[in-house]
């Protein structure tokens, strides 16, 4: 067993939902611009959550406009049905919800087979303990129940981060999602996580440019030190 740290440099993530929608070519420039790593994609159903957001259509419309990688947070019900219709449409990462399927292995499977990288979302309130047996390269923590921007920050979410990292040790990358002001960013990183999803609360707040706002949570990520804590290795 192992124990020495890995370094992983912050991603920062930025949640287009929060972006200018009657512009969002322009948005994508301005944002790759400004430094941001990929683009965070919130595809709603109206039934695994009560709002609607982004399609297919969409998506591959903004792969037309940028060359970032596009992260689809699936919050739908039956994500195995949209796997191929996404991955033709370009996204690069499709992060699928553990409450929302019965098999999660086949699924990451699907996924990879489509030529995509798999990620595991998990809202506030489901039991980590699925991470002793199902794995991905990404794992999306809620931080706040999902569905809309602009909502309060769950206190339990750091210690929730601490333990995925003790659970899956240092192989996957663990983002946060929801309400991550820079502030949080600071919290969450020392806690294990580096890759944010940046909306309402750090990079769209309507005051100044993207540039400052994206540089301002780079600093807080830090490169943060994620310890190995895997029993296996
Ligand atoms: C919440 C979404 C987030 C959200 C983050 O359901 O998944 O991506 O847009 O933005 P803020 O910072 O507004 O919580
Ligand atoms: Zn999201």
């Amino acid at each position: 067993m192992t124990t020495a740290p890995i370094a992983r440099r912050t991603h920062v993530s930025a949640s287009i939902m929060c972006g200018r929608l009657d512009a969002l070519g322009d948005d994508l420039r301005d944002l790759q611009e400004a430094g941001v790593d990929s683009v965070h994609v919130d595809v709603m159903d109206g039934s695994f959550v009560p709002n609607l957001t982004f399609g297919p259509d969409m998506v591959a419309a903004m792969r037309q406009s940028t060359t970032m990688d596009l992260h689809g947070h699936m919050m739908v019900e039956h994500p195995d049905r949209y796997v191929s219709v996404f991955a033709d449409a370009g996204l690069d990462v499709y992060l699928f919800h553990i409450e929302a399927t019965r098999y999660p292995l086949r699924l990451i499977d699907q996924i990879t087979e489509a030529g995509m990288v798999a990620g595991i979302a998990v809202n506030p309130s489901t039991p980590l303990s699925f991470l002793r047996d199902v794995g991905a390269p990404y794992l999306l923590i809620m931080s706040v129940e999902p569905g809309f921007a602009g909502q309060r920050w769950v206190p339990a979410t750091l210690d929730r981060i601490q333990r995925a990292r003790h659970l899956i040790g240092g192989a996957a990358v663990i983002g946060v999602d929801g309400n991550v002001s820079t502030e949080k960013v600071r919290a969450a990183a020392s806690a294990g996580a580096s890759l944010f999803v940046c909306g309402t609360s750090s990079v769209f707040t309507g005051r100044g440019g993207y540039q400052q706002a994206v540089a301002a949570v780079r600093e807080a990520g830090g490169a943060s030190s994620v310890e190995d804590l895997s029993p296996s290795r």
